[in-house]
């Protein structure tokens, strides 16, 4: 994005899945081309850059899991903010945030290293009082703020998330089910199949689709797809057809219950297919997937087009890698990310045959 910073520009930093971070730059730059200036990656899983004019758009980022304001103060530590100057510059600061917010919020929260400290408590206290809200428990909070040391000069930072809830808590998501997948990953992996700007007509299967989550995202980019999700758990096809339904994407979603290792579809007719596979943890046993891996990679040669692309996310890495060796995909692409404490990996497949 060139280090060009925008005149009367705001500083905002990203918190991004890390190892998707490029997925975000890629959003963030299409967005908002004019508007941004100095985008960097600043640590795993957090961007920074600065943004002209009104911040709406930015709302709309679908890659990205929080957005946060940045504030600069010339302060040594934390205590300070709580003398009146800075107290009240503070305060004004959140009440404007709060009021860009759809609704009033009733919660807040503040986070920082070493948030149990004296300081920290009262901070939490002066702040919710004075705003009225009701403190929320340690990580939540609607209206929520990160204290920070600055990293590039002496001072601290206060970084206000722009919205009540998180970008990736989408509105869909009517049942958290365990194993649904973080959204901006759903959104990434629909990023990685090649077919952005190809305007071509295209069916993308969901192979163990839960509750949708990645067709949804599939479906709000690629507006004529045919989209069809399977799944061998009745609870999940229910659940996947509410969310595709509060998504209002329910007339473009097919969803089967059916085995993935035998689905009822035709040879040779999907050009892209997704598999967020049962991780072998909370969902499945390594033990069920060295039976299904190899006869999912089997079924989906069966069903893709010479030129479709196969994206896959798992945590049993060694396993699957075994069997993509032996199997009729080679690896395009693969990309470890980190999430909910584990560090699963993305495969981008393509069929042996096809051309590259
Ligand atoms: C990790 S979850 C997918 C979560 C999904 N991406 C979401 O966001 O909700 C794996 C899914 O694979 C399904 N599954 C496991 N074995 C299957 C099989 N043989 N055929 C079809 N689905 C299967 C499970 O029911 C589960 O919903």
């Amino acid at each position: 994005m060139g280090d060009k910073i925008p005149v009367g520009s705001s500083e905002y930093e990203a918190e991004v899945i890390p190892g998707l971070e490029s997925c975000a730059i890629d959003e963030l730059r299409q967005l908002a081309p004019a508007a941004l200036g100095n985008l960097r990656r600043s640590r795993a899983g957090f961007l920074r850059f600065r943004c002209a004019g009104a911040a709406a758009d930015l709302l709309s980022l679908r890659s990205v899991i929080a957005l946060y304001q940045i504030h600069h103060f010339a302060i040594p530590r934390p205590k300070a903010l709580l003398g009146h100057e800075h107290f009240t510059r503070l305060l004004g600061i959140l009440r404007a945030a709060a009021q860009r917010f759809g609704s009033p919020p009733l919660t807040m929260g503040i986070a920082a290293a070493g948030s149990q400290t004296a300081v920290m408590q009262r901070l939490r206290q002066e702040f919710s009082r004075a705003l009225g809200l009701q403190l929320a428990e340690a990580g939540k909070g609607e209206l929520f703020l990160r204290l920070a040391r600055q990293t590039e000069a002496a001072g601290w930072e206060a970084l206000v998330r722009t919205t009540a809830s998180p970008l990736s808590k989408r509105d869909y998501r009517l049942v958290d089910v365990p194993g649904a997948l973080n959204a901006t990953v759903a959104y990434a992996m629909t990023r990685l199949g090649g077919s952005e700007g190809s305007g071509e007509r295209q069916t993308a299967l969901n192979l163990c689709g839960g509750s949708s989550t990645i067709l949804i995202e599939h479906a709000q980019s690629f507006p004529n797809d045919t989209l069809i999700a399977i799944d061998n758990c009745p609870d999940m096809i229910r659940i996947g057809r509410q969310h595709a339904w509060q998504a209002r994407q329910s007339h473009r979603i097919i969803h089967l219950l059916a085995d993935a290792k035998r689905a009822p579809i035709a040879a040779g007719s999907v050009n892209l297919l997704y598999a967020d596979l049962p991780f072998g943890h909370h969902i499945g046993s390594h033990e069920d997937n060295v039976e299904l891996y190899p006869a999912l990679l089997r079924e989906a040669s069966r069903l893709a087009k010479p030129d479709a692309a196969l994206i896959l996310l798992s945590h049993d890495i060694r396993l699957l890698a075994r069997c993509i060796r032996a199997s009729a995909w080679r690896i395009r692409s693969q990309t470890t990310i980190s999430l909910s404490g584990l560090h699963p990996r993305l495969f981008v497949l393509q069929r042996n045959s096809a051309r590259i």
